[in-house]
């Protein structure tokens, strides 16, 4: 079976280029074996992580977000201003205000554009690409930049070794714009929160039930929180049954995906996840080896990755699928048009 699907609207929505950025620093695993109490193997062997790049004190993540978007504008070669929005998922705000998207839009040159941030943690770009593609859709603008970036790094507890080996920073971005009449683009997704994990994956620190306060900063609020068996589990049961409930409604299968980009929170979620599927590991996109879990970051470097590999070519099936704090999980099923 192939995706041939009626549109639904007028106007579809397609992915028509990808960027990413790293900061250059690396942290690896034989770093954090002097910071913490852990080994290479043991970080290696549950989840798949070896290195990760974190950003010099002064780099925020504005910084990460404008250069993978400078570099998604490159690739498309337009000018910044002609974007007329630019959407930023992150949990890393330079600061609570102004959003982030507003020191993108200053820091490229992206006059004339209006945007704003999305929180949903590590779901956030597939949240964000969906809120992108229906101002598509709805025929209100031409091109939407929607960035997914994080500095991870500035939320972590670097003497707490079950959460700090798992992130790194970085940043990634996808241009839209409006589909060809012959093109599909991104043809569905589910989305769905569940407050009750609320407490399983958070910050608790810094906003308007904690305020700062040198208690919070005694107390350690201001780091990530984590029951990691617990989100585990949740992570692999609902991003497989999201995926499958999508493929389902438009009558696939796993078969049918040509490749699989899931968020990269853990290689061995990614597996598990894949494995209940029925999806192949040929199929599956992984290089949480290099980055680690990057947040809002993860998808579109993917994306980038398998571009560069050559692995991710005009008309192909591809499913897209997220789990993150809130929860926050996500499936997306598009087809890749360049
Ligand atoms: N190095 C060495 N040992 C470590 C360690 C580390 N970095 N972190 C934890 N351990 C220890 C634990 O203290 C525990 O020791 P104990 O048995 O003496 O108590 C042991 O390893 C097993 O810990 P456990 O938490 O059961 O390991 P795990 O197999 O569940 O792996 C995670 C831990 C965090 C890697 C895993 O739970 C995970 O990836 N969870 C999901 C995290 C995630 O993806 N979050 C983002 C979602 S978007």
């Amino acid at each position: 079976m192939s995706l041939s699907l009626k549109p639904r609207n007028p106007v579809r929505a397609k992915i028509s280029a990808v960027g990413s950025f790293v900061p250059p620093r690396l942290l690896t695993n034989a770093d954090l074996e002097k910071m913490v109490t852990t080994n290479d193997q043991w970080i290696t062997e549950r989840t798949g992580i070896r290195e990760r790049h974190i950003v010099d004190q002064g780099t925020a993540t504005s910084d990460l977000a404008a250069e993978a978007a400078r570099n998604c504008l490159a690739h498309r070669n337009i000018p910044a201003d002609t974007l007329d929005a630019i959407l930023v998922a992150t949990v890393t705000p330079d600061m609570f205000f102004p959003a982030t998207a507003c020191l993108v839009q200053t820091k490229i040159g992206a006059a004339g554009a209006w945007g704003f941030d999305l929180s949903a943690a590590c779901s956030g770009f597939i949240y964000t690409l969906q809120v992108g593609a229906k101002l598509i859709e709805s025929g209100a603008h031409k091109r939407v930049m929607v960035i997914g970036a994080d500095v991870m790094s500035s939320i972590l507890d670097y003497t707490d070794r079950s959460t700090c080996i798992l992130f790194g920073d970085g940043a990634g971005a996808v241009l839209l714009e409006a589909a060809e009449p012959d093109e599909i683009g991104l043809v569905d997704f589910i989305h769905e929160i569940d407050g009750s994990g609320a407490s399983a994956l958070y910050m608790p620190g810094g906003g308007s039930l904690h305020p700062s306060t040198p208690e919070t900063i005694a107390a350690k609020m201001h780091f990530v929180h984590q029951e990691g068996g617990a989100v585990f589990k949740v992570a692999v049961r609902k991003m497989a049954e999201l995926s499958e409930a999508l493929l389902t409604r438009n009558g696939l299968t796993a078969a049918d995906i040509d490749l699989f980009i899931p968020h990269q929170a853990n290689k061995r979620i990614i597996l598990a996840t894949a494995e209940r599927l029925g999806m192949p590991e040929e199929k599956i996109v992984i290089n949480i080896g290099q980055y680690g879990n990057t947040t809002g970051g993860t998808i579109p470097l993917a994306m980038d990755t398998a571009l560069s590999e050559g692995r991710l070519k005009k008309g192909m099936t591809i499913l897209l699928a997220s789990f993150g704090g809130g929860y926050t999980v996500g499936a997306t099923l598009l087809r890749w048009e360049f």
